[in-house]
């Protein structure tokens, strides 16, 4: 697997106004393998769009170094550094479109940049606006466009020199949600027909969620964990993943929630943990009868993360003591039980 973009070491301070130096980064080290859709999730001020900013030496590290395939781009200037640019398309939040250019000429933009005839650039154009369904705008201006269209026409501009990366800085964060949804349809697309790296900043999980295999989770200039998303949604370790898991899964219930329950549903509470189930065997059912339990679900969902299943149900059995333990063994034994809430 080759590397796409390698962030070693980087750090970067600011100066501030009153004369102190406010570190945006601090020894960041990342690897984003080539055909990653590798998302940087955080809260605001973190140093993601600093981060990403590197990558085309939009800023440059004060320490460290920041690679575009083998190419070190944080020592590039001039005619190099516009090189390096055009393999490297870049999204915004606020679409940075240029308000009195047609669509047709926003996107021919870059092309011509690149020295591209003419004909050619009306190839281009023509194929990139089919491919982010906007044939019918091009010669519409900016202010004519919805908020998706403009996003739409920013990506077809970002993709125009066929990039081996794309980068993203929440270019989903001032759309609605429906839009949203169409926006990310749309990366994922670019991914799945161009094989484009994808670097996307955000402050959604949701978007994490959505688009991404790899994620890292950024705090105050640092990188506090990394991995897999479905590994991270599954087994988040730091305080501030486990906020962000939790803020778009709901299968687990808050102390108060379990207070709640505690109070309608007498019976023993269990927590099933559903996790890389591939067996369709139906353990609940199974075990329920073998030991004559009644299961009655009582919180919790199970959904599909990365095209696999991952949830938690809370479940209060009823029967005697001696069979609701022996379900409990076998509800541990199926491995799907990774804790539970004692008895009554
Ligand atoms: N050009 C700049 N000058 C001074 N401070 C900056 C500059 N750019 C970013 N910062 C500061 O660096 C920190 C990280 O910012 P940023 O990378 O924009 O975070 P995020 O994108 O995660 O919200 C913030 O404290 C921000 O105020
Ligand atoms: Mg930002």
């Amino acid at each position: 697997m080759s590397t796409a973009i390698r962030f070693e070491n980087v750090s970067k301070t600011f100066a501030t106004t009153r004369g102190r130096t406010l570190t945006a980064l601090d020894d960041v080290s990342l690897t984003v393998d080539a055909g990653d859709i590798y998302g940087i999730v955080g809260y605001s001020g973190a140093g993601k769009s600093t981060l990403l900013r590197t990558v085309n030496a939009l800023e440059r590290p004060t320490s460290g170094r920041v690679f575009v395939g083998d190419q070190e781009v944080s020592t590039l200037g001039g005619a190099a550094l516009s090189r390096a640019r055009q393999r490297i398309g870049m999204i915004f939040q606020q679409f940075n479109l240029l308000r009195s250019r047609t669509v047709y000429k926003n996107i021919a933009y870059p092309l011509r940049l690149a020295g591209l005839s003419e004909s050619a650039t009306l190839d281009r154009v023509e194929e990139l606006l089919a491919f982010v369904g906007l044939s019918e705008k091009a010669l519409h201006y900016p202010s004519q466009l919805s908020g998706g269209q403009k996003q739409r026409v920013g990506i077809a501009r970002a993709l125009a020199n066929r990039p081996d990366v794309l980068i993203s800085d929440e270019a989903t964060s001032a759309l609605d949600p429906q839009t949203t949804a169409e926006v990310l349809e749309l990366l994922g697309r670019i991914h799945a027909e161009y094989g484009i790296t994808i670097l996307v900043v955000t402050h959604e999980m949701d978007v994490i969620r959505e688009v991404c295999n790899k994620v890292a989770v950024m705090q105050d200039g640092r990188v506090v964990e990394h991995g897999t998303v479905y590994d991270l949604f599954a087994h988040p370790q730091h305080p501030t993943s486990q906020r962000f898991v939790a803020s778009v899964l709901h299968h687990l219930p808050s102390a108060d929630t379990i207070r709640r329950i505690r109070a309608v549903h007498t019976g023993r509470l269990v927590q099933l943990h559903v996790e890389n189930r591939e067996s369709n065997d139906p353990f609940l059912s199974r075990i329920s009868r073998a030991h004559d339990v009644d299961v009655n679900v009582v919180y919790g969902g199970v959904d599909e993360l990365q095209a696999r299943l991952f949830g938690s149900l809370t479940v209060e059995l009823l029967g005697t003591d001696e069979n609701v333990d022996r379900a409990i063994a076998d509800l541990r034994a199926a491995a799907v039980v990774a804790e539970w809430e004692g008895a009554r």
